[in-house]
């Protein structure tokens, strides 16, 4: 089978993770520092803080922000439920904008809209207290307008950068754009800690509370045991860190590995009725996931391409979920077909092929070639 993805072990992330099980010390602490010291070149913000998963840095930072019951969260329609159920865990309502269809990031254009709609309700806007960005599949979003527009209506706003460690602009890299960037380590993304997570900031303040948050409360400065906040527990363990530390070691490797592997797709895909992806600059998207879209008339047939594929022995997937067409979200807000119309068509028709540092030429070419037989 042609795997979707494998992640990148090798005997240097095995002994890592041995080496820690030795000590007997096993939960945050310095390997965990060494891992927050080690991320910060690849993001660019003075702190890091690293948690158990994406997920719960997703739901720290709204915390820390002070999202809670009855505020919104303007948040991109098309992503991992990780993006909107942190909203609603909060007691916070969801309000999702649409995307682009090139890139799948959030519009800017509908980001204006809704926040125009928003703010003419004084109401409304009392509480709106965040937009959360994600940088779809590892492409940064257009970060010089969400910032322009989060300016102009003095809101925060937040990565979900979950994806795209690595990614970049000419003005800086993903997670240091916004008030804060959350990364994941799940095994799909491009470095891995098992499960894992982290946050980017440059606020001080905001990191302060975080490492409260992520610790039962306890203050991170404070000189006696002081409980700040009610805080979870999220915390990375020590031999997580140590794996991490290794991994990121390896990090421009993997991605240039997977941004050769995507041009590759872009030249084979190039002779088939697939729309390989839009890369809107050089270096700004990582290809977490290599995500096509089939012709419209096939996308009644996606799932059977899929189930027909993996028969044929290549794994390959949808692209990730329309958030507001989900049963919970949809029955909650009762959203129809057509309220995000770009979402519609995306979701419908998205593809992910196997990409990976691993995957060989000739693989990538057993791919296209199933593909093309089966269209
Ligand atoms: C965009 C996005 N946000 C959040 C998450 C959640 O990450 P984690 O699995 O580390 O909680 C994911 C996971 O795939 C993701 O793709």
């Amino acid at each position: 089978m042609i795997r979707l993805s494998v992640p990148s072990i090798d005997e240097s992330d095995v002994d890592a993770v041995s080496r820690v099980l030795r000590t007997g010390f096993l939960v945050q602490g310095a390997e965990v520092a060494a891992f927050e010291a080690a991320l910060k070149p690849h993001i660019g913000t003075e702190h890091v803080v690293a948690v158990s998963n994406c997920t719960a840095a997703l739901e720290l930072v709204l915390r820390a922000i002070g999202v809670g019951p009855g505020d919104r969260v303007i948040v991109t329609a098309y992503s991992w439920l990780s993006t909107a159920n942190v909203i609603a865990l909060l007691g916070a309502e969801p309000v999702f904008v649409d995307i682009e269809p090139d890139t799948f990031n959030v519009s800017p254009q509908a980001l204006r809209e809704t926040l125009a709609k928003t703010f003419a309700n004084r109401e409304l806007a009392r509480r709106t207290k965040a937009i959360l960005v994600v940088h779809t599949f590892g492409q940064l979003a257009n970060v010089a307008e969400i910032a322009a527009i989060a300016k102009e209506y003095n809101l925060p706003w937040i990565e979900d950068a979950a994806c795209a460690l690595g990614a970049r602009n000419a003005s800086g890299a993903a997670g240091s754009f916004g008030d804060a960037g959350c990364f994941s380590f799940h095994p799909r993304k491009a470095v891995t800690t098992g499960e894992g997570g982290a946050i980017s900031t440059s606020s001080a303040d905001m990191a302060r509370s975080l490492r409260a948050l992520r610790n039962h409360g306890l203050d991170p400065e404070a000189k006696t045991s002081t409980f700040v906040a009610a805080g979870q527990n999220t915390r990375m363990t020590e031999f997580q860190a140590a794996l991490g530390v290794v991994q990121l070691g390896k990090l421009a490797r993997i991605n240039g590995a997977r941004a050769s592997g995507a041009a590759r797709y872009g030249e084979l895909l190039a002779k088939t009725p697939l729309t390989a992806p839009v890369v809107v600059e050089p270096g700004a998207h990582v290809y977490q996931s290599y995500v096509t879209l089939l012709p419209r008339e096939l996308a009644p047939k996606r799932q059977e391409l899929i189930g027909e594929l993996r028969a044929r022995g290549v794994e390959t997937t949808i692209g990730t979920w329309h958030m507001p067409m989900t049963e919970y979200f949809r029955t909650r807000y009762g959203f129809a077909v057509g309220d995000f119309p770009v979402a519609d068509d995306v979701f419908a028709r998205a593809l992910t092929l196997p990409l990976y540092e691993g995957l060989l030429a000739e693989q990538q070419e057993t791919v296209v070639r199933e593909i093309s037989a089966l269209l």
